[in-house]
């Protein structure tokens, strides 16, 4: 796949377009506000000439990187692409009326891919002309420095297009991981109770926001606490993916939302980019106001567990490999280490244990143990040597 097509230049897009003509591919990158496209291709010549002058790549390689990439506001530019990723905003319609236009500009043999966090590509599949060419290829945000990137085929994908897409990241450098199209793919389900058992805990009045936090980092060795990280991607941004994955499982109550992050939303309290979240920023740093923590093991071990659960029945559902799931966590979300790999550090049964007690104290479903879970503990078995 010599020429790629980029379809939006906003976050993702440029980022998309910067990692693609880094990695030697010929970048028509399409945006259909002018004044984006001119801001997008002044950040990314900036980033790769910030590239070249912390000697991380020669000063001809990267106007040769530059000279790649050709902007445009028009569809038809995209012409002569072997692959077009599409970056636009969040909407189903909008994302199928662009691939119904791309389809009729580009070559029978050229890929369509979305980067869509948590919309169907098998639906978006179903309103093309030739559906086995579609597949999602979901980068994460800033995609030149993110390894990871979920390759996701729809039921009608062909599969041979899994493997090209795959190859073309090792080739780009990056940590390919396939997951089944279910909402949130692997990263954005697996990761969920990392954010909402913390809120649980301290919806209930267990323990505060930053001994939460400092159980997670000082116990667990996250980079960051789950408050933390709430306020660092946006509790906006957060919340909606939260409120998308319970919504698109059914209202599945391992996946409900919390009122407390409902309302920092909705009182502009977003996190870092606001000044003001769970925390208060000055020159962007969280303000603590405790000067003792008193963190409880019981509260990393509980969001742990919850994690671990979440691992095994994305595992047990044929999500995604274990392989895959544990790569995941670690090159996505940067955990310390793979939460199936972590189960058989401390023994599955353990964790099967905790988690049966929240479920008969509770009596929630949410508590629910995975079936791939037990039958581990049953056996005594791993998730590696098994
Ligand atoms: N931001 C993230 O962290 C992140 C991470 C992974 C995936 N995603 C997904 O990537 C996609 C893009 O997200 P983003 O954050 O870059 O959005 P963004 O709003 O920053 O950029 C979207 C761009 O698409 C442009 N656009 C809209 N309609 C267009 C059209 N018809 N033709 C050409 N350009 C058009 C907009 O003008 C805008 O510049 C979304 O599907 C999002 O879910 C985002």
């Amino acid at each position: 796949m010599k020429k790629i097509g980029i379809i939006g230049a906003g976050s993702m897009g440029r980022g998309i377009a910067q990692q693609a003509s880094i990695s030697g591919h010929e970048v028509v990158l399409v945006e259909i506000q002018e004044k984006t496209l001119n801001d997008a291709f002044a950040f990314i010549q900036k980033m790769i000439n910030r590239f070249a002058e912390k000697g991380k790549m020669d000063n001809t390689e990267a106007v040769a990187s530059i000279g790649r990439i050709y902007c445009s506001t028009y569809l038809s530019s995209l012409e002569k692409c072997d692959l077009v990723i599409e970056a636009v905003v969040e909407n189903l319609e909008l994302k199928k009326s662009i691939f119904n236009k791309v389809e009729s500009i580009v070559s029978a043999d050229c890929i369509l891919a979305s980067n869509t966090s948590s919309l169907s590509i098998t639906n978006i599949a179903g309103s093309l002309r030739h559906p086995e060419r579609m597949i999602g290829i979901h980068f994460f945000n800033p995609v030149p420095l993110m390894k990871l990137v979920e390759i996701i085929p729809a039921i009608q994908t062909k599969s041979e297009y899994v493997e090209d897409c795959k190859s073309m990241m090792v080739g780009w450098g990056k940590y390919p991981v396939v997951a089944k199209d279910t909402p949130g793919f692997i990263v954005n389900k697996v990761a969920r109770p990392f954010y909402s058992e913390a809120l649980r805990i301290y919806d209930e009045g267990i323990a505060s926001i930053e001994d939460i936090d400092h159980a997670m980092t000082d116990l667990g060795g996250f980079r960051m606490g789950p408050f933390t990280l709430m306020d660092y991607i946006g509790n906006d941004v957060n919340y909606a993916v939260t409120e998308s994955v319970f919504e698109a499982f059914y209202y599945d109550p391992r996946y409900k939302p919390s009122f407390t992050q409902k309302r920092l939303s909705e009182a502009g309290w977003l996190g870092r980019k606001s000044g003001r979240g769970y925390y208060t920023y000055v020159d962007g740093k969280p303000q603590k106001t405790q000067e003792e923590f008193h963190y409880q093991k019981s509260t990393f071990q509980r969001i742990l567990a919850m994690l671990i659960n979440e691992a095994a029945d994305t595992m047990h559902m044929g999500i995604a490999s274990r392989d895959d799931i544990d790569l995941a966590v670690t090159k996505g979300v940067n955990y310390p280490k793979g939460l199936l790999q972590w189960a058989d550090e401390i023994g599955v049964g353990l964790v099967v244990n905790q988690l049966d007690e929240l479920y008969h104290h509770y009596r929630e479903d949410r508590y629910r143990c995975s079936g791939l879970l037990r039958t581990i503990a049953e056996r005594q078995s791993t998730f590696y040597d098994a």
